[in-house]
């Protein structure tokens, strides 16, 4: 028998169950998956916008790996904390398998950055997402320009937020707080802007062309903006996804420069997106009242994939900029940790210290590959993680832990919430939406979480 501790229930934790208990060679394996959360599912429910109903479902899919007979979720189990470090998580596991993602956010190393009303967008999703860490996280959404700075799939997801009107958003699991703020939001202009071209923006197509679609907002492109880039101008050798995204984006610059159908005030969309290209982020301006503004120097391409300065400068007015420039994993007390690249270093999922495995320690996910790749990117690395594992069995059965594993974290200090804690958390959602005229809706801070957990014993 071999016992495996999973820490983290997101897609990659729960496809490394999965893959663990979908093989023959080792029969009578039991997976503990921990989450420092008393939630499982990691990014998918605290990271999906809302309004992406149908990947927010895929939820279902993971939930029936967890209820496996031979899979244990135990929420608000938090690796690292002090007591439940690497060594002591290897005297009640055989092997653990760290799949943390990457909670934090890069940073773009520029004046004003952090000025009030200049935000990382992990603030921004966490709150909307309803994050139990970002309970006190609040956005008044009082600015009337939005400047997103980053041309992701998160940057489109932020954008749409901020243009998508509240009643669309009534249907969804959002909570209450960031309902009423998107219902008397005063954005009129989002920004989102990237410092290459038009061919190297990192969104996909059909997030791109959700932007076109959403109710009395206009997407405003400019076409000498995009004529900069020379793949835009030739878009033949370009990979399938940016010939895409450039096919759509000439779409809309041709509607740009064609003007707004009939023409006046009084045709125009209550609110505007404007994706920009080619500026490079030099400062956040404002003060200690606010940011006012984000000046950006213009780019052209060097010819190899990048840009380079051109010293001449524009300003973007906005009272809200959000930075979306991407996550960025965090480091594990105990666990090796590479700062250049926000990994743990590895072989096929065995943590690496020193260039040498460390027994019975592997990774998957974010952690493992770095912040990108969409949720089913997690399928073949947490595959790839439980081979390595499984190859080592014999090495793993030498030293076997015995004891409850639940009574040895609680000697350690964690007060786990069992899979029946979670779906009594699942059950005050429901009541709780249903008591305000609506389908579930999540509960936002850890107070809430932990009593609707606890509140059968
Ligand atoms: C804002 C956003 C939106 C996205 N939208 C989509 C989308 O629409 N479609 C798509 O395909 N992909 C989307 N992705 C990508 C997708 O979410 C990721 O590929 C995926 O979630 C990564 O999985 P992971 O398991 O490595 O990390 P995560 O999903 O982040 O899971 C990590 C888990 O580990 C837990 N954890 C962290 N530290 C500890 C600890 N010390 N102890 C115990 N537990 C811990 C966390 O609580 C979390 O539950 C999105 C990503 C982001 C950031
Ligand atoms: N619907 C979906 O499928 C969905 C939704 C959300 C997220 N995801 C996935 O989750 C992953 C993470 O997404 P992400 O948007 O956070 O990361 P990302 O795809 O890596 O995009 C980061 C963006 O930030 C820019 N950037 C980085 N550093 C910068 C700097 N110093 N100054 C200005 N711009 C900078 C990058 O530009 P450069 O290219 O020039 O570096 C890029 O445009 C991606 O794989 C994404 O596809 C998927």
């Amino acid at each position: 028998m071999l016992r495996v501790a999973v820490i983290g229930s997101g897609p990659s934790g729960v496809y490394t169950a999965q893959s663990l208990i979908e093989q023959e060679a080792v029969p009578d394996i039991e997976v503990y998956v921990l989450d420092r959360l008393p939630c499982p599912y990691g990014l998918v429910r605290y990271g999906v916008a809302p309004d992406h109903e149908k990947i927010k479902s895929l939820q279902n899919n993971l939930r029936m790996v967890l209820e496996h007979p031979r899979v244990h979720f135990l929420g608000n189990v938090e690796a690292g904390a002090p007591g439940l470090g690497v060594e002591e998580l290897r005297e009640i596991f055989d092997a653990v398998v760290f799949c943390v993602g990457a909670a934090t956010d890069r940073h773009l190393g520029i004046p004003g950055e952090e000025l009030p009303g200049s935000h990382p967008a992990t603030e921004f999703v966490a709150w909307y997402s309803a994050h139990p860490d970002a309970a006190a996280v609040r956005f008044t959404l009082a600015a009337r320009s939005a400047v997103v700075i980053g041309v992701g799939n998160v940057a489109v997801d932020v954008v749409r937020m901020l243009s998508r009107g509240a009643a669309e958003l009534a249907a969804t699991d959002m909570p209450q707080g960031p309902l009423g703020a998107l219902a008397d939001s005063r954005v009129e202009d989002v920004w989102m802007v990237g410092r290459r071209g038009p061919s190297q923006a990192k969104f996909t197509t059909k997030e791109l062309r959700e932007l076109g679609s959403l109710p009395d907002t206009e997407v405003c492109v400019r076409p000498e903006e995009l004529a900069l880039d020379p793949a835009y101008r030739d878009p033949g050798e370009l990979p399938a996804v940016a010939r895409r995204n450039v096919a759509v984006l000439r779409g809309w610059a041709e509607r740009t420069a064609a003007g707004p159908a009939d023409a006046g005030p009084a045709a125009r969309a209550r609110r505007r997106i404007h994706l920009r290209f080619f500026l490079r982020p030099a400062e956040v301006l404002g003060d200690a009242s606010g940011v006012r503004a984000v000046r950006f120097e213009r780019t052209a391409p060097d010819g190899r994939g990048g840009v380079t300065g051109t010293g001449e400068f524009e300003e973007i007015e906005g009272q809200l900029v959000l930075r979306s420039v991407g996550y960025r994993g965090t480091p594990q007390p105990g666990l090796p940790f590479d700062e250049a690249t926000g990994t743990v270093p590895h072989l096929a999922g065995r943590v690496l210290r020193d260039g040498a495995p460390l027994p019975g320690v592997y990774a998957a996910g974010w952690i493992k590959r770095g912040p990108t790749g969409v949720i089913g990117t997690n399928r073949p690395c947490a595959k790839e993680t439980a081979s390595s594992l499984l190859a080592d069995t014999p090495m793993l059965a030498e030293r076997h832990t015995a004891g409850d594993p639940v009574a040895a974290l609680a000697r350690a200090g964690q007060r786990p919430v069992p899979w029946p804690g979670w779906l009594a958390i699942e059950a005050a959602e429901a009541a709780w939406g249903h008591g305000l005229g609506r389908g579930t809706v999540k509960l936002p801070d850890w107070a809430g979480l932990l009593a609707a957990a606890h509140a059968n014993g």
